[in-house]
């Protein structure tokens, strides 16, 4: 599957791709024998797998594949094929500064010299992870200044949805317990990100009626059609032509609100529901949602692990509607996809009322096994340090 939507993306000649050493025809042959009788793979199964390529290197937008030779006449003893293709998904969105880079291979092997190790984040701290904050809290939208490091995305999603539920219960609000998701969205593959995707388009939550917490979310519509306008960019006609008028998503949003008293948070992919299959709003749809979530005293979640770091134009999607979140959270394209980190940054409100009674105070300390990883932080310092932050972020006029 990956394979045919990197060819939909255009093949390409052999450029840039790092060298590496390929697998001969028996030992590739082994190889992929293995990997498809033991390995699980994505969104296939493992009894009856689509195929998976042999990836031998990349580089830029460009990863090698080797694979058996095609030809019908070919022996066990003829040398594989070599072919380049550009990878047009990113390694699901995560290798926004391509692969192979340079200056954060160097910065990793410079690590290593100085001794990578990890570290829990128990009772222990350390330079590069205040840095990375201090980083961090100085891109996104002002007021979002507390921070969370987990181990990935889905992770961070978990955090977001605890630690929503903790503040409405910290500020004596219990009753404020469920979520408010859109329908087509996708938040990640744990338990408690399942439960606030799509009930439908979930992928596999047929599979797992009765774990995932129907019973705890409630859906809004989303709009008819993805209001993406190669022409006209974000939101292009169809928004403009609404300005003034309500979207049927925000009018679904208002609407539960409105009606019940019981949501603690609203979470969405602002801007765009990526693996929901590619839906649009616009910022001033962001800007209502901010207003109305205000309004009823529920928080809102922004999901950029998909959208953030430049992905929408803007260094983050909530820039467009000019919106700060209650709590956003991050992944993927924040180690440019060299290693597994996530982030859920929250502002001092939040933070403040998770913390208003004393007694849930352990729990919050307790709640995940989060730990930082030294090397993540080196690797991501050296993304945003001042001389190359232009070269992977760039959007200067933020900094
Ligand atoms: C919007 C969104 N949220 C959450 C996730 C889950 O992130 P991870 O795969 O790092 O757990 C993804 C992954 O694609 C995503 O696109």
């Amino acid at each position: 599957m990956i394979f045919r939507t990197l060819c939909r993306s255009g093949l390409s000649s052999a450029s840039a791709v790092g060298e590496s050493l390929a697998p001969t025809s028996s030992s590739l042959a082994s190889l992929l024998r293995y990997d498809r009788k033991n390995i699980y793979h994505p969104y296939t199964s493992l009894t009856s797998p689509l195929p998976a390529y042999h990836v031998t290197s990349a580089g830029g937008s460009k990863i090698r594949l080797t694979l058996p030779s095609s030809s019908s006449s070919s022996s066990p003893h003829d040398e594989p094929v070599q072919k380049d293709v550009v990878d047009g998904m990113s390694s699901w969105w995560s290798t926004v500064h391509g692969y192979d880079v340079e200056a954060i291979n160097e910065a990793i092997k410079a690590q290593v010299d100085k001794g990578l190790c990890h570290v829990m984040f128990g009772g222990l701290t350390h330079g590069p992870a205040v840095e990375l904050s201090e980083v961090l809290c100085g891109v996104l939208p002002e007021g979002l200044e507390k921070i969370f490091y987990s181990c990935s995305g889905s992770v961070s999603v978990e955090v977001a949805l605890k630690m929503s539920l903790q503040y409405q219960r910290g500020i004596s609000r219990p009753h404020k317990n469920k979520f408010l998701s859109v329908l087509g969205g996708y938040h990640g593959d744990t338990l408690g990100c399942m439960s606030v995707s799509d009930p439908g388009n979930g992928m596999h939550r047929e599979l797992f009626d009765g774990w995932v917490n129907d019973r705890s979310v409630i859906y809004a519509e989303r709009n008819e059609r993805s209001m993406f306008s190669v022409r006209d960019g974000w939101a292009g006609d169809t928004v403009k032509t609404r300005r003034n008028k309500e979207t049927k998503m925000v009018r679904s949003i208002r609407e539960h609100l409105e009606s019940r008293d019981d949501i603690a948070a609203v979470i969405m992919e602002p801007m765009c529901q990526g693996a929901g299959g590619m839906f649009f709003h616009s910022g001033d749809e962001l800007a209502a949602i901010r207003r109305l979530t205000s309004e009823h005293g529920a928080l809102l979640v922004f999901d950029e692990i998909a959208t953030g770091f430049g992905r929408t134009g803007e260094l983050f999607a909530c820039n467009h509607g000019g919106v700060t979140p209650d709590i956003i959270t991050l992944g993927k394209a924040i180690t440019g996809g060299y290693c597994s980190l996530g982030v859920t940054v929250t502002t001092d409100r939040v933070s403040n009322g998770e913390f208003t009674r004393t007694r849930t105070r352990t729990r919050t300390c307790t709640r995940t096994r989060t730990r930082t990883r030294a090397r993540n932080c080196i690797l991501l310092l050296t993304c945003s340090s001042s001389t190359t932050r232009r070269n992977f972020w760039p959007w200067p006029q933020h900094f």
